[in-house]
Parts: C-alpha cells; sequence; structure tokens
C-alpha cells in the first residue's frame, strides 16, 4: 500500500489498503485506458480567470452549486434504458451503464456512508460537529447536500457523490439530453456542468479534492483522523474508474492512446491554480501557518540522527528546522510549463519560489503570501489555457519521462509530496507512452519500485527515492 497517512489511524484496515494500492497504480485497469488511436483534437480554449480574490466569507454553495437548475438526484438517472444497463452498449453515443458502474465501482457512491463509518464519527467527535452524518462541514463533500430550494424532489443524502455532483443541476437539461440531436453546447447552456473541458473538469474534481471556498480538509481535519488530499487528474480518473468514453468539444471519440499525458499536463497546471487558491484564503483568515499547506513528513518522520539524510544534505534553500512548503504541485508542473511557455514559467518559478520561501519560513506576513499566491495562480490559469492547444505526441510524453527522472536530486530532496506526484506523474506518463506502443516491463518494474517506497511514509529517505528514480531514468530510450 502506498502513501497513505491513514495506517497511523486505528481503523485502519485491509480494505484501505486496497484501495490505496488502487491509487498507487498497481492495478491501473487497461480496460479503464482504452480509449485510443491518434487524433488529439484540442479541446476548446475555455478562459478560466484566477478568481485570485477568494470570498472573505466562505460559502460551499458558491463553489460547487450553481443557480442554473434543480437538482433531481441520481435516481433519476438510473433506469435500465437510461444510464443503468449492466453492460456497455456501443451503438449508442453513450455507455449507458454509467450508474451500474458509479453504484457498483466508484466510491463516490459510498462518500455517504463513510461518514458513519467508527473513523467518521471519531473525526466529527474530536471537532464536536455532532452525528458526521448531519454535519454540513462533512456533507459538503461527501453527498450531494443541496439547498432544499434546489431540489426538484426528494433524494437521499445516503447517496453520496452522486451524477450532479459533477454534472451540475439536471432539472433544465433532463429532458432535452435525451433527444437524438442533443448539442452539448446546448446542454452546457442548460446547467451540464462542461466535464468535457479539462480545465473545468479538473476544477470540479478538485472542489473536494483539494478544497474550495467553504469545502476544506486543513490539519485539524487530518490531525482529527481525516486522511491527507492529494490528486493527479489521470491516475485518480483511472482509479475512479470512469463511467464514459473521452470524447472532443464536438462529442467525437477522442481515441487518442496519449490522452494521459494531456490530462496530466493540464491537471498538474490547475492543481497549481487551485492550491494557490486554497493558500490565499488559508493566510486570510484562520490558523497560520496552516500545517496542511506543508510537507507532512518533515514534521511527521521519526529521528534516525546522528546524522539523518535530512542533516546530511544541509536543508538546502532554507533554514535548518523549517518546514519546507509542500512544493509539490510546481516541481513536476515546471517541466511541462517549460516546454509551452518558458517566458510565463521564468515568472511562475519566481512567485512559486516566493510563496515556498514565505510559508518555510513560516512569515506571518499575511499580504506578502496572499499576493505571491495569488501571482502564481494567474500565471498557472494562463499556462492551463495554453496547455489546452497544446500537442501531446509521444516525443513530448517521452522528453517528460526523461526529464523529470532525470531530476533525481531535486525532486526527492523535495520532500515525501514531491515524491508522491512525481511517482504518480511517471506513471501516468509511461501509461499514455505504454498506450501509444512504448510498451517496456523494465520501466514498469522501476516506476512499481517508486511505489513501494512508500509503504510507510513517515520513514520517507531521499536518496533511496532518488537511487530509484535513477533506475527508472536508465530503463528510458
Ligand atoms: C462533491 C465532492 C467530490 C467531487 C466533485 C469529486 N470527488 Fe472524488 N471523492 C470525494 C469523496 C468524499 C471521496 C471519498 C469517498 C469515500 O468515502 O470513500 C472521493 C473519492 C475519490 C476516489 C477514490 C480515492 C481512493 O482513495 O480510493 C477517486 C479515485 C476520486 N474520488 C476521483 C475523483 C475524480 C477524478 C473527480 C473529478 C472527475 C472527483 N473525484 C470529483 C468527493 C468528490
Ligand atoms: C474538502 C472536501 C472534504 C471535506 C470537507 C470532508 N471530506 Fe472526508 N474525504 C474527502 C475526500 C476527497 C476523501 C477521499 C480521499 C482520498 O482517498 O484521496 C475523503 C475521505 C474520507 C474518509 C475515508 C473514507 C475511506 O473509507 O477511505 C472519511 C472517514 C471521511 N472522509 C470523513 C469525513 C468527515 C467525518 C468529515 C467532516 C468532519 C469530512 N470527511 C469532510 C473530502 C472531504
Ligand atoms: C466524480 C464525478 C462524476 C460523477 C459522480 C458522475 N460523473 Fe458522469 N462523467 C464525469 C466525467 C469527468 C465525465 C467525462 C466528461 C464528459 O463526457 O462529460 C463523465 C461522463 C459521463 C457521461 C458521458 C457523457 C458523454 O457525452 O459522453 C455520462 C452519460 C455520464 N457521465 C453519466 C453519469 C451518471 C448517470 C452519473 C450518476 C450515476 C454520473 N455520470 C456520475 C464525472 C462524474
Ligand atoms: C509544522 C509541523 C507539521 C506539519 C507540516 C504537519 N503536521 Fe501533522 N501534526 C503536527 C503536530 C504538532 C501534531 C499534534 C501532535 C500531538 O498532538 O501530539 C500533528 C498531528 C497530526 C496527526 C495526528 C497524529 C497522531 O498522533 O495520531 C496526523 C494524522 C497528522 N498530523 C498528519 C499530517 C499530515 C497528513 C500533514 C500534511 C498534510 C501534516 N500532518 C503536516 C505537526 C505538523
Amino acid at each position: 500500500m502506498a502513501f497513505d497517512l491513514r495506517r497511523f489511524l486505528p481503523s485502519f484496515s485491509v480494505a484501505t489498503a486496497l484501495v490505496s494500492l488502487a491509487i498507487s497504480g498497481f492495478i491501473h485497469a487497461p480496460a479503464a485506458r482504452a480509449q485510443s488511436s491518434d487524433s488529439a483534437p484540442a479541446q476548446a480554449a475555455h478562459s478560466m480567470p484566477a478568481s485570485t480574490s477568494a470570498p472573505h466569507r466562505p460559502n460551499a454553495h458558491d463553489a460547487l452549486f450553481h443557480d442554473d437548475g434543480h437538482y433531481v438526484g441520481p435516481g433519476s438517472c438510473s433506469a435500465v434504458a437510461c444510464h443503468g444497463g449492466i453492460e456497455p452498449r456501443s451503438v449508442t453515443r453513450v455507455l449507458q451503464n454509467e450508474y451500474s458502474t458509479w453504484v457498483t465501482r466508484d466510491k463516490h457512491a459510498r462518500a455517504y456512508t463513510s461518514l458513519t463509518t467508527p473513523l467518521g464519527e471519531q473525526i466529527a467527535r474530536t471537532l464536536q460537529l455532532g452525528p458526521a452524518e448531519q454535519a454540513q462541514r462533512c456533507l459538503v463533500c461527501h453527498a450531494l447536500d443541496v439547498p432544499a430550494a434546489q431540489q426538484a424532489r426528494k433524494f437521499d443524502l445516503a447517496d453520496g457523490v452522486s451524477c450532479e455532483s459533477c454534472h451540475g443541476p439536471a432539472s433544465r437539461w433532463i429532458g432535452p439530453h435525451i433527444q437524438a440531436n442533443a448539442q452539448h453546447t446546448q446542454m452546457v447552456a442548460l446547467g451540464l456542468y462542461d466535464n468535457r473541458n479539462l480545465v473545468l473538469r479538473t476544477e470540479r474534481c478538485l472542489t473536494c479534492h483539494l478544497g474550495a471556498p467553504g469545502l476544506n480538509v486543513d490539519h485539524e481535519l487530518i490531525a482529527a483522523g481525516h486522511p491527507d488530499l492529494r490528486f493527479e487528474l489521470d491516475s485518480f480518473t483511472a482509479v475512479e474508474p470512469p463511467h464514459w468514453v473521452e470524447k472532443n468539444a464536438d462529442g467525437h471519440p477522442l481515441n487518442d492512446p496519449l490522452f494521459g499525458t494531456r490530462a496530466w499536463a493540464i491537471g498538474q497546471a490547475v492543481e497549481l491554480r487551485v492550491s494557490m487558491q486554497r493558500l490565499v484564503r488559508d493566510a486570510r483568515s484562520g490558523p497560520w501557518p496552516e500545517f496542511s499547506e506543508m510537507d507532512c513528513i518533515s514534521c511527521h518522520h521519526s529521528l534516525t540522527g546522528p546524522l539523518s539524510w535530512r542533516q546530511r544534505a544541509g536543508y538546502p534553500g532554507h533554514r535548518a528546522g523549517d518546514p519546507p512548503y509542500n512544493f509539490s504541485h510546481y516541481v513536476l508542473f515546471q517541466h511541462i510549463a517549460n516546454e509551452v511557455d518558458p517566458t510565463t514559467n521564468t515568472e511562475l518559478n519566481q512567485a512559486a519560489t516566493r510563496v515556498a520561501h514565505l510559508v518555510t519560513s513560516m512569515s506571518t506576513d499575511r499580504p506578502a503570501v496572499i499576493a505571491a499566491a495569488a501571482r502564481a495562480a494567474a500565471l498557472s490559469a494562463s499556462l492551463a489555457n495554453e496547455l489546452q492547444t497544446a500537442t501531446y505526441d509521444r516525443a513530448r510524453t517521452e522528453r517528460l519521462l526523461r526529464a523529470i527522472s532525470a531530476d533525481a536530486d531535486a525532486i526527492s530532496q523535495d520532500g515525501e509530496r514531491t515524491a508522491e506526484q512525481a511517482t504518480m506523474t511517471l506513471d501516468a506518463l509511461y501509461i499514455a507512452d505504454a498506450n501509444a506502443g512504448a510498451r517496456n516491463p523494465e520501466t514498469r518494474a522501476a516506476i512499481d519500485g517508486l511505489y513501494k517506497l512508500f509503504n510507510n511514509p513517515s520513514a520517507y529517505n531521499a536518496p533511496q527515492f532518488a537511487a530509484q528514480l535513477r533506475r527508472v531514468h536508465q530503463t528510458l530510450p
């Protein structure tokens, strides 16, 4: 099992271990990534303004629930003739077994039930929230917790994270969307959330998987027992598993074996922006420094001295003893940012480095943190736009694989969180490249070897990780 701080918790079980194995990529089902051929039509470039001025009063409903319709609940989608088929269909526009996939295989369907487990209730007890399944603090991310005024009919919170949590309120498009000539853009105008756009899709995932105004997993929640949040679009999509075939903006199947490279690149850009927006919120109000913005393991490792690897490395770039900022959202991303727009990346590098410096030195100058993070958010938003129209071919994928695995010292020294992102990144890129024909069992085995190094995250060891990363590099052409 891999990077799972849940192992610190008394309720850790084999079940969670298996789940994390899924995240660790060992079971990346080929079927989940079967959508392949060669055309990679550019996604419609949506401009995503970096709303760096996050509202002062957090409002979860602004982040997830929009006024463009009412919610009808997943029961409205479950008929066999609609999305409740058992086997996927090939003659229809969509697979039609989406509901079955979600209800049987997707952990989102069990998100509410998790609140009622001993761990869920324990977390809520520690935070004095009352029963977890009634606490808004939890329900915002674990259910379709919509204000009564926006419910078209009664539905059950117990359905967890359901269709409209990701697809938006259906009251206005549920009728039109079954017509033979239904156009995606028309449905989007009626309130369907545009998940075909990878910027918007990642943003939607990250409302819950990283946080948004009013939806927050901070160090207090984590210390109470909540699993730490981490994300990488392509890996998490494979694990979900997807109940769809990837399409371009016009609705044609993408058939792109290298879709994973695209999803990784755009996902990283959006993740960096959302992490900076989160930092802006954290610096605006609440306890500061907020520990969940830092590299967890820098505080949570056992003392192995005299002269541990950290002491031997001499804390490059910061004062000995300061807890490093969790820089994982930038360290991998910079490789693709530098390819598509080196000028913007140079500016981003400065802004992000300044953020890292301020947080690591536990600066109490909150306005300075906010300004630097806002700047980094704006730059990453503009890079996300550029990445939507970039080309993702084998040459680029292999260049990224080589560059990232060659960056072993910098990546490993940056801490456990960055090492995790590097592992998910190499996995996503390798699988994309393998889909395109470049299968190599040695690379596969070397990447699996990276995952094994997270069996006990507290024992993370940078020199060991760097050595394994070099092994990955040696297997590459
Ligand atoms: C409304 C909030 C919400 C949204 C939006 C959301 N998720 Fe989740 N996700 C959750 C919650 C809560 C869980 C934990 C479920 C449980 O209780 O086990 C979860 C679990 C997962 C898991 C399982 C993780 C594991 O440890 O096995 C994956 C994979 C995942 N989500 C992927 C995605 C992807 C991909 C997207 C976007 C397309 C997305 N999620 C959007 C809330 C959300
Ligand atoms: C910002 C969104 C968010 C909030 C708020 C939130 N959670 Fe979660 N929770 C998640 C996500 C996402 C996961 C899955 C993490 C993963 O596996 O990567 C999760 C996982 C869990 C799990 C582990 C499920 C499993 O079996 O693996 C429990 C238990 C849990 N949450 C309880 C709670 C409780 C109790 C609260 C309120 C005090 C809460 N959560 C608030 C997003 C959230
Ligand atoms: C965690 C987020 C999430 C949940 C929950 C979810 N979906 Fe999806 N769904 C997606 C994403 C992402 C896509 C891929 C982008 C797209 O095609 O819109 C997708 C695609 C689809 C498609 C294919 C659309 C097309 O035009 O090809 C259908 C149909 C669908 N989902 C139905 C459902 C139904 C029914 C449910 C509930 C039982 C559901 N989804 C729950 C995220 C989600
Ligand atoms: C700046 C140091 C620091 C950082 C960074 C930090 N923590 Fe903590 N953490 C603490 C302290 C202090 C406690 C409280 C320990 C106590 O009460 O004995 C704690 C408690 C915890 C606990 C409960 C520990 C227990 O005894 O069971 C967990 C779990 C945890 N942190 C996880 C994390 C995760 C995950 C991250 C990163 C997202 C993180 N921490 C980042 C200092 C830190």
